[in-house]
């Protein structure tokens, strides 16, 4: 049932999502393509499971499946980043990987946010440089922070997240020749409608769409139909200067935010988001000692006017022996033998020939299950968590193209679930805490629904290489 608060049980740690070896996780960051590996960064607190000062935890892989932990890349400690190295980017340049991040300091209630940069010529040693960027514009407060860096014909830019003097969020654009001055040339959000704070900006091309991703805080409202106070969202624009479009939401799960991109070696771009969001309550796992993870990783690209995310191809590496079913007509409830587990895809293509709802039940068992509910009669799919297991739970809601067919692709983790639906362009992502023996995957149809084709697999994943906590400062 939910709302109960077990002792350890270690059966939550998911298996190809990373998560810390202790601690608190939260944003992705500094997201690069080097020496022939994938580097992920995160924002990592090693000593408890609490937000505090954060250092940059590490991992790198050369093929998305095959992870090494390595020792932090940053830890707070100079007089500009002494109560944490804040979210912030990576770039490659002349051989060697470039950082920039936020270095926090509180002087009492006082908060100043410093951009600044480290350089490593190995991927893994880096070396401070101290701030390149020192304080806001005069029209800015010190909520001021996540630099995202990009290079191209006109040198060197910089998006920031930043509130305005009267309390507004915004995403700021900075330029430089040199990576060490920087000039503000305007925001790139004009707007007001932005909540009170833009966190974790970030921008890229897909196609010929320019897309930049934000997070604004404190957005609950009418005009704002997303599950989270802090959301993730996503707008576009033809090119440099235009204006960007009305913003859609990236992600419509409970559990998901501060989301950024790496630019693959093939051209790709590839998403990680955090699945956990800032207002959350301690997750069950504090138990075993460590708290929240990142999300998947998400190949990113431009379907008719909309983002699509899709699980990484490179996932499909873990998959082990499947079951491939097509024209299975189904009343009432439906299960299959081999469909089941707690690392899994699930594909499923289905029809609701009547246009009556159909219910997917995930790690199901006798005390929980996790809720999927697709309802073509009002074009949404419900996500309900309030069963899932021991931690509260929620329905987050998501609008569908309206039509009779779904097409769906799952992914299940352990203690997280990611739902890509009409081909990516809804994503819904949630953490779930369910009882160990919770296995169960079934269907539940209110009428006439048709599967067309459900495909499943159960995923093995490889162990995490974990050698992060050599290098810890005290
Ligand atoms: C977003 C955020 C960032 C900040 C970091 C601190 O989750 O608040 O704005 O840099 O986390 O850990």
């Amino acid at each position: 049932m939910s709302n109960k608060h077990p002792a350890a049980t270690g059966n939550w740690r998911p298996a190809f999502h990373l998560s810390p070896p202790q601690g608190l996780l939260n944003d992705p960051n500094g997201l690069v393509y080097f020496t022939g590996r994938y580097h992920v960064f995160f924002q990592w607190n090693p000593h408890a499971c609490a937000h505090g000062p954060k250092c940059w935890g590490h991992a790198s892989s050369p093929d998305l499946l095959d992870w090494t932990m390595h020792p932090p890349a940053l830890q707070p400690g100079e007089w500009y980043d002494s109560h944490g190295c804040y979210s912030g980017s990576g770039w490659v340049m002349d051989g060697r990987l470039w950082l920039i991040y936020t270095g926090n300091v509180r002087d009492g209630e006082v908060r100043h946010s410093y951009q600044c940069l480290a350089v490593s010529d190995d991927g893994i040693h880096f070396t401070k440089l101290g701030p390149a960027l020192e304080k806001p514009p005069a029209s800015y407060t010190s909520h001021f922070r996540d630099p995202r860096l990009w290079r191209d014909w006109d040198g060197f830019h910089l998006a920031l997240g930043a509130q305005r003097n009267n309390g507004s969020g915004t995403v700021l654009h900075f330029h430089s020749a040199t990576l060490q001055h920087w000039t503000l040339r305007g925001e790139l959000l004009p707007g007001s409608d932005n909540g009170y704070m833009c966190e974790c900006p970030d921008l890229l091309t897909l196609q010929d769409r320019q897309l930049l991703l934000f997070c604004p805080q404190g957005q609950a409202g009418a005009d704002w139909p997303w599950p989270n106070a802090n959301a993730s969202c996503y707008t576009s624009r033809q090119q440099d200067g235009a204006v960007f479009d009305r913003p859609h939401a990236l992600d419509y799960g409970p559990d998901f935010y501060a989301p950024q991109t790496l630019h693959g070696p093939h051209g790709e771009h590839i998403l990680w988001g955090w699945m956990g969001r800032p207002e959350q309550p301690d997750t069950p796992s504090v138990a075993d000692g460590w708290s929240h993870c990142l999300s998947a990783p998400r190949l990113l690209s431009w379907r008719d006017g909309l983002l699509s995310q899709q699980p990484h191809p490179a996932l499909q590496a873990l998959r082990g022996k499947g079951v491939l079913l097509t024209d299975q007509a189904i009343h009432g409830d439906w299960q299959h033998a081999a469909v089941h587990g707690e690392c899994s895809e699930l594909q499923l293509n289905l029809r609701s020939t009547d246009a009556s709802a159909c219910h997917l039940l995930l790690r199901q068992g006798q005390h929980c299950h996790t809720r999927l509910s697709w309802l073509p009669a009002t074009a949404e799919l419900l996500l309900d968590t309030r069963h899932s297991g021991s931690a509260e739970g929620r329905i987050s809601r998501a609008p569908l193209p309206s039509g009779k067919r779904l097409q769906l692709q799952l992914l299940l983790d352990r203690s997280t679930l990611e739902v890509f639906a009409a081909d990516g362009t809804v994503v819904l992502s949630a953490c779930i805490f369910p009882d160990a023996d919770a296995q169960g995957i079934s269907l539940q149809a209110e009428g006439d629904i048709h599967i067309e084709q459900l495909a499943f697999w159960p995923l093995n994943a490889k162990p995490v290489h974990m050698s992060s906590a050599e290098g810890l400062t005290a």
